[in-house]
């Protein structure tokens, strides 16, 4: 495995690869999730490219950027165990150099406008702009990316087919621990009792599921009931939608019985923001069947 810094060097190792290239974009942190993404890239493709860059542009000036948690040695080992070829770990002064003006930006109308693109002004643009340089830079024939964030999946595959980019945008379902929470970088900086009151994401979306499958298709009841389980744990709720998953426009409260439905929801435990999501139409996923 080679750990390449600048640019420059890592495309000179990309064009000594022959073969398939998946790349897995990632903040570092790594966890069991972004390892589910680089084994399934495996399968995909001859070599596998992890990214590490914690991406200062898709942070807001309140966010936690400061605090993101940080791991390079951890990191480096995870990916050299799960056979990644090349990761690319650049600074952000050779993210964002002189050459980069920051007069050039990607940007997303609709797929952007609701959930965490409402909450989070920017943030979009910040990731559809890096993953495009990072597309550009590493030239993948692939790119993994997580259902955890599914908003970020959709507009990361809408933005690849609208501006022809010859990479393929596939997507791994969500990694949990076992009882049910979603992996996640931030849930380091969890503390044991905030670890606990963050069950309440999945357990909403549990709930939300188990009432969708009996009938209810009136989406305020659905929204109430998960955001009621999270405010009883002591989570801030930031939003508690359920949504057309392929559009990702909210459900209407008086739709006619929507044949497919999922249900978003993000959260802040004490400073941590956490999200997650659940398709209410498709089969509980394993990780969360025990749990219901
Ligand atoms: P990061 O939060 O590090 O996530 C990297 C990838 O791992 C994303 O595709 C995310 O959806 C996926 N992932 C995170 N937790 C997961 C879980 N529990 N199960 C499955 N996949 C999971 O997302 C970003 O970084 C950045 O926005 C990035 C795309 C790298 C652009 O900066």
């Amino acid at each position: 495995m080679q750990t390449l810094r600048t640019i420059d060097a890592f495309r000179a190792a990309r064009s000594a690869l022959n073969g398939k290239v998946a790349l897995v974009p990632t903040m570092g942190a790594l966890h069991s999730g972004h390892v589910g993404l680089m084994e399934y890239a495996q399968e995909l493709a001859d070599h596998v490219v992890v990214s590490i860059f914690v991406n200062p542009t898709q942070f807001g000036p309140n966010e936690d950027l400061d605090v993101y948690p940080r791991d390079e040695e951890g990191d480096l080992a995870k990916c050299q165990a799960a056979g990644v070829a090349l990761v690319f770990m650049p600074p952000a002064s050779e993210m964002y150099a002189n050459g980069h003006s920051q007069l050039t930006f990607v940007d997303m109308t609709q797929l952007t406008d609701g959930l965490c693109g409402a909450s989070r002004s920017g943030h979009f643009r910040g990731v559809t702009t890096v993953v495009t340089k990072l597309f550009n830079i590493v030239q993948p024939d692939v790119a993994v990316f997580g259902q955890k964030d599914y908003q970020q999946f959709a507009v990361l595959r809408q933005m690849a087919l609208d501006l022809n980019m010859p990479v393929e945008v596939v997507s791994m379902p969500t990694v949990r621990e076992a009882d049910g929470l979603a992996m996640s970088s931030r849930n380091r900086n969890l503390r044991p009792e905030e670890r606990q009151k963050a069950l309440s994401l999945s357990r909403g979306l549990i709930a939300a599921w188990t009432a969708w499958n009996g009938g209810e298709r009136d989406a305020e009841k659905l929204q109430r009931l998960v955001r009621e389980m999270m405010t009883d744990a002591g989570a801030n709720v930031d939003y508690a939608t359920a949504v057309d998953p392929v559009s990702l426009q909210p459900l209407a409260g008086d739709d006619v019985a929507p044949k497919t439905a999922m249900i978003a929801v993000a959260a802040f435990i004490g400073n941590v923001r956490l999200i997650d999501n659940l398709r209410l139409d498709e089969p509980l996923p394993d990780a969360l069947r025990d749990l219901k």
